[in-house]
């Protein structure tokens, strides 16, 4: 692979989604998405901070009025589904009851972020929740709410790039590519 200058050096194994791949599947999802929602309100949820650069190009692909706002949720350990183990840093300001619920997450691992704040937001009493995930790995054991949109499956490898990190790095690659 070509060096590039945004990774300081360090070597990227393959570049497993190009810019092209991915801004055609974000349309094709954004058409998905405009017209899975006929009516209602509906909020764009991301969970920083992986979600970032997707959600930016996502909402741009989306035909219909919307509102978006944010997530950033603290990660206890390992510990099972249970409200009560899930902390937001930051708490949508965005009236939630009543409305579609669309939450966007870059990739779904273990599928543990995904399950607790979807036991959470269900709380808020939303007219629907659903899932955009970018990326799926399909490892998860069990998840509460399967993404009703998926980009891609992704393989058990560790991707960086379009919002993904390795240590804070490598978040603003147009591109997705897997370290090792
Ligand atoms: C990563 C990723 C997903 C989550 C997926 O977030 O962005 O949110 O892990 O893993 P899981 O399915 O095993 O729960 P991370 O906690 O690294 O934070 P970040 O989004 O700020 O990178």
């Amino acid at each position: 692979m070509a060096a590039d200058r945004r990774t300081g050096g360090r070597k990227l194994k393959r570049i497993v989604f190009d810019q092209d791949t991915i801004a055609r599947r974000v349309a094709e999802l954004g058409q998905d998405i405009t017209a899975a929602y006929p009516d209602g309100e509906l909020v764009v949820l991301g969970l920083l901070k992986g979600s970032f650069i997707f959600l930016s190009d996502l909402v741009r692909c989306i035909d219909r009025p919307l509102q978006v706002d944010f997530l950033v949720a603290a990660s206890y350990g390992s510990d099972t589904v249970s409200s009560g183990n899930v902390r937001l840093l930051y708490d949508p300001e965005t009236v939630l009851k009543g409305k579609h619920i669309l939450l966007v997450e870059d990739i779904v691992d273990t599928g543990r972020t995904l399950n607790r704040l979807v036991t959470l937001l269900r709380e808020r009493q939303p007219l629907s929740l659903e899932i955009c995930a970018l990326l799926d790995k399909h490892i998860a054991e069990h998840l509460e709410l399967e993404p009703a949109f998926l980009g891609f499956d992704c393989p058990n490898e560790f991707i960086v790039g379009y919002g993904l990190d390795h240590a804070e790095n490598f978040r603003h690659l147009p591109y997705i590519a897997s370290l090792t």
